[in-house]
């Protein structure tokens, strides 16, 4: 017994003895820290950041339209004209510059008629993309009067899939007609006595797929035909933009602009983000570790090199850049939520989401030559949304912080920068630990958006501004202790912007801390 006792105390001296040296390296565990550097060229410009990268989408699908947005008149829920005010108040903070309607694959089953006049007699429809039945309580007026709200340019997708050019043709005159035709008549009689304006039309949506599963030669021509009736009235102009291609479908570009490139202000490109690349197994919103974290970034990184190679493909018909390259669909799509319908596309919103937003925003600036336009897919409700409701509660996501952040870069002066940093890696691969991005805006002020997709190590970013003297420093910094810090309905403020601090600036020294998994935006004056 007593032998057995002295065992076990000798064994676990022996044991504390070769342990002491290990615990010591993981008290050191303090982490490792990731010396970049960064250059801010502030005396050289790039071009301007078109503020309608940072637009949004919202298509009637779930419950972004009806629930989201909408509640109609007699809700309880607080509302004006019927759109919800607690959702107008938040996404006007964003200063959304443009906003697409209403889809999306529902856009090629939409009939405009169906959605003005009185509300109660309205069609109600089956919405064939998504589930459900449509009221059609929220149509054109609606959608415009929300688009004021907000202070937000009308983006209307029209149908090509099943409508005709005469219908998208009307469309058009009822919304944008000063004269005494009958459709402008009826706007008026509908309550809208002055035109809206309407800058953004498209000629249908994804008609590789859910839009009439046309081949590029086939759409290229549908394209001319209908964007030939797609006029101005009574000082209206509108940007004709047609569908374009997702992913690496380099082909679908390749012949639209051959073949249709002079008849169209912008070529559209959709990408989403699937941890798993796998649309049956996409992986979770929420429960993920850190593989899936990498893997999410690793595809979101990808835009960069689509966007570069359909610009290319664009740059041999358009070396001008008059064509812009919309990316009017965007963000992260996860497995469905148990319990949720099928159609839904309701996700929750991480500090991941942070990350991705915050990427894909960085990489659109530095690409402002060509991307005139991004709209993050979708703005309540549904996929990447700014904000998650239920009932008369809402929620702001991670991601809603982020554009609230980098907001400072619309319309600003893209800064050429030169960043230099760690590879953050994983198994065999590796990916750049660092993404950022300057811009000048109209007072002179110069802004910088930093993210560290690095989970585990902060950056120490020594940083010099060349050709201003940096006296001045503030901003905000998001980020969370865990991956998956997410805003709940029981619990709304557990990950939103805090001040940053984490700078140092001798003379004009500048190191700028960043932490692992954040995201930071800062003025520098
Ligand atoms: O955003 C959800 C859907 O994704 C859109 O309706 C469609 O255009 C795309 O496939």
């Amino acid at each position: 017994m007593t032998k057995t006792l002295i065992t076990r105390s000798l064994s676990l001296l022996l044991v504390f003895a070769f342990c002491t040296p290990i615990l010591k390296t993981s008290s050191a565990q303090t982490p490792e820290i990731n010396k970049a550097s960064l250059v801010i060229h502030s005396d050289q410009t790039g071009p301007t950041i078109n503020r309608d990268i940072y637009g949004h989408f919202a298509e009637h699908l779930g419950r972004l339209i009806y629930e989201g947005l909408w509640v109609g008149e007699d809700s309880k829920i607080p509302n004006t004209r019927g759109l919800r005010n607690d959702v107008v108040a938040a996404l006007k903070e964003l200063h959304v510059p443009v906003l697409r309607w209403p889809g999306g694959c529902f856009s090629d089953e939409y009939h405009w008629k169906d959605g003005i006049g009185p509300r109660d007699k309205r069609p109600r429809r089956p919405n064939a993309s998504w589930g459900g039945v449509d009221t059609n309580a929220f149509g054109t007026h609606e959608f415009m009067d929300l688009c004021e709200m907000l202070g937000a340019d009308a983006y209307i997708n029209g149908n090509v899939g099943s409508g005709t050019p005469q219908e998208m043709m009307e469309w058009i005159e009822y919304m944008t007609s000063d004269s005494d035709s009958t459709l402008a008549q009826m706007r008026r009689q509908n309550g809208r006595e002055k035109p809206w304006k309407v800058p953004f039309f498209a000629v249908g949506n994804e008609t590789w797929g859910c839009g009439g599963e046309m081949r590029p030669e086939y759409y290229a021509d549908e394209y001319r035909r209908y964007a030939t009736f797609i006029k101005n009235y009574s000082g209206n102009r509108i940007q004709k933009l047609a569908v374009g291609s997702h992913d690496d479908y380099y082909e679908w570009t390749e012949v639209l602009m051959a073949q249709a490139a002079r008849y169209m202000n912008g070529l559209s490109l959709h990408y989403y983000t699937l941890p798993t690349s796998n649309w049956q197994q996409k992986g979770s919103a929420t429960e993920f570790g850190e593989k899936e974290w990498y893997a999410t970034l690793v595809r979101t990184l990808r835009i960069d090199e689509f966007i570069q190679k359909h610009s290319a493909i664009m740059d041999k018909y358009d070396p001008q850049k008059r064509v812009g390259l919309m990316v009017d669909e965007w963000g992260t799509w996860y497995d469905r939520e148990p319990g949720r319908d099928m159609g839904a596309l309701y996700q929750q919103n991480t500090l991941r989401d942070a990350v991705v937003a915050g990427i894909n925003l960085n990489i659109f600036n530095k690409h402002a030559d060509r991307v005139k336009m991004a709209n993050i897919a979708q703005m309540v409700n549904v996929l990447q949304a700014m904000i998650l409701t239920d009932k008369e509660k809402i929620v702001l996501t991670p991601t809603y912080y982020v554009f609230k952040m980098y907001k400072v870069h619309q319309d600003a002066t893209l800064i050429p920068i030169d960043l230099s940093a760690p590879e953050y890696k994983m198994d065999q691969t590796s990916l750049p630990s660092l993404s950022a991005s300057a811009s000048r805006d109209k007072e002179g002020k110069l802004h910088l958006s930093i993210v560290n997709l690095d989970p585990n190590r902060p950056a120490e970013v020594s940083t010099t501004v060349s050709g201003s003297t940096v006296k001045n420093i503030t901003g905000e910094i998001l980020t969370a202790s865990s991956m998956n810090a997410m805003n709940t309905f029981d619990n709304p403020s557990a990950i939103k912007p805090s001040a940053f601090t984490g700078y140092k600036l001798q003379g004009s020294q500048l190191t700028l801390n960043i932490p692992a998994k954040s995201v930071v935006v800062l003025e520098l004056r």
